[in-house]
This record gives structure tokens, C-alpha cells and sequence, in this order.
């Protein structure tokens, strides 16, 4: 049977993150530990799915006050349960649903004018004519419009 607690060795063994990032994880209040008598730290195994998550959420661009500020809607003092991880998801399906966004456009149209005030594609004639886009504000106009990001993530 696996244990209900794990070292620090084994926590960085089994996420496959370093010791120092588990220490800054838990500075950075993403994760929490509880010390021995002797002063070691010992985490619930839930520490591994909160690990994992921080790591994917990362590789796709959340930033770690993103992930904390996520983390901060789980309850303190258990082990989340699936209904409280099903809620921080809820939080963050716009987020997620506009970076997803952000990733389509970036792949479908990296090829093309995306109204950005360079004018360095044969399209860009066609699609930004004398960079009217410029009007609208700045950055990529024409995949800012396609990625109809929320207003907390417009540049
Ligand atoms: S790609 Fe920059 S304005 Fe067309």
C-alpha cells in the first residue's frame, strides 16, 4: 500500500520536479507541507496532482500567479475532491478557452497577414492596406479580433 505521506526525496522522485522547485512551489504558497518533530517536511500524496497540474498549466503558458490565485479557491486542510477540482476548472475555462484560441490563430495564420503594422507579406496590402489597422490600437489587429480574448488578457 502507498503511503499516505511522502518525503521531500520522494515527492521530487515521483513528480520528477527538483527539491529547490518544490521549496519554491511552497514559498510561492502553491503547495504546502507539514514537518516532522525532527523538522523534515512531509506532503500528502494530493501533492502530486497539484504538482502535476502547476507543470501542465505551465508548459501551456499560465503563469504561476495565475495557477496560485487557482489553487487559493481549493479548500484548506483536505484533500481536494474531484467536485473542488471540477469547480477551479470552471474558473478557468475562459482562460483556457482563449489561449486555445490564441494557439489556433497562431497556427493557422502564421503564414498570413495578422494586421500588425509591418506590411511585409504580399497579403498585407489585401488584408491591412496601408496599416488602417493601426487605428483600431496596437498589436496583431486581426488576430486579437480572431482570438476574442477576454478584457483582463488584452494587451
Ligand atoms: S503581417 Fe504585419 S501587417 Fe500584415
Amino acid at each position: 500500500m502507498a503511503p499516505k505521506e511522502l518525503s521531500v526525496g520522494e515527492v521530487a522522485r515521483r513528480s520528477g520536479v527538483a527539491v529547490s522547485t518544490l521549496h519554491f512551489y511552497e514559498a510561492e504558497g502553491l503547495i504546502r507541507s507539514e514537518r516532522t518533530a525532527a523538522g523534515h517536511r512531509r506532503y500528502g500524496r494530493d501533492v502530486l496532482r497539484r504538482i502535476a497540474i502547476i507543470r501542465i498549466a505551465q508548459s501551456v503558458g499560465l503563469s504561476l500567479a495565475e495557477i496560485a490565485a487557482a489553487f487559493a479557491t481549493l479548500p484548506k486542510g483536505r484533500t481536494p475532491s474531484a467536485r473542488d477540482w471540477t469547480l477551479l476548472s470552471q474558473d478557468w475555462r475562459d482562460s483556457l478557452t482563449a489561449r486555445i484560441n490564441q494557439l489556433t490563430q497562431l497556427r493557422d495564420n502564421l503564414d498570413g497577414c495578422i494586421g500588425c503594422g509591418c506590411l511585409s507579406l504580399e497579403t498585407c496590402p489585401l488584408w491591412n492596406d496601408g496599416d488602417r489597422l493601426a487605428k483600431r490600437g496596437p498589436g496583431p489587429q486581426r488576430m486579437l479580433d480572431a482570438c476574442a480574448l477576454p478584457a483582463n488578457l488584452k494587451p
